[in-house]
């Protein structure tokens, strides 16, 4: 069987707390199963560019026009099976480049609807404040990933829509040390991985059904 993928996204322009939420959510779907793979795509140090509504890409049946950092990466998410947005919190809400990023996923709507439609996704948001609108910007990545086709994986009991973690807008160390928030990080992951596995598998043994 070819492996299950587990592609987190982290959404922040620096390699920090987020990154960090991101490895160990990622350590926590590998731990599920031997046949789930991980990737990491980060935008530290990318160029993403905002759609710009030229609208080639409708008019032509293509990809964006655009040339910078966003063909690679989404061709990384094209081959995911289950996709975990992790975000920083920036003014409440998820930041300008994950904003930038899904503006440019509008090829993958109107131009090849059945891209996306059968991958998994779920959602992170990596705050500086306590109560800082971690729960604001799970909601902007579930509607920025919710209009692609895609399908949400929510979290365990007591976790909601889905992870929150508090960095005190100290790194790695910060979020690291906010065990609560990390737990929700770790239980969001391996359900998005258990949901993807098993999707996968059902959705093989309903071809073999019919060979
Ligand atoms: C432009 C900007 C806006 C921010 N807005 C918020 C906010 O509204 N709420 C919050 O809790 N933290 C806010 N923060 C703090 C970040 O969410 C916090 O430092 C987070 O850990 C950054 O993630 P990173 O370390 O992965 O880059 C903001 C930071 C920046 C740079």
């Amino acid at each position: 069987m070819k492996p299950v993928k587990i592609v987190a996204i982290c959404a922040s322009p620096r390699r920090k707390a987020s990154y960090y939420v991101a490895e160990k959510a990622l350590e926590a779907a590998a731990a599920v199963d031997p046949r789930i793979e991980t990737e990491l795509i980060s935008f530290a140090g990318k160029r993403i560019e905002p759609c710009v509504g030229c609208d080639c890409c409708k008019k032509n049946k293509t990809w964006c026009i655009l040339r910078d950092d966003m063909q690679p990466m989404f061709d990384q998410l094209k081959e995911a099976d289950g996709i975990l947005v992790v975000s920083p919190v920036y003014t409440m809400a998820a930041t300008p480049q994950l904003h930038a990023f899904c503006s440019r996923m509008r090829p993958a709507m109107h131009c090849f609807p059945d891209m996306l439609r059968n991958k998994f996704f779920a959602a992170v948001a990596v705050g500086g404040t306590r109560n800082g609108g971690q729960e604001a910007a799970v909601m902007d990545i579930i509607n920025l990933f919710g209009t692609r086709t895609m399908n949400l994986v929510t979290n365990e009991v007591g976790g909601y829509t889905g992870g929150k973690v508090w960095s005190r807008d100290q790194g790695a160390e910060g979020a690291a040390e906010d065990r609560i928030g990390m737990k929700t990080v770790v239980d969001l992951a391996g359900k998005l991985a258990e949901v993807c596995l098993t999707y996968r598998l059902g959705k093989e043994a309903l071809a073999a059904e019919k060979t």
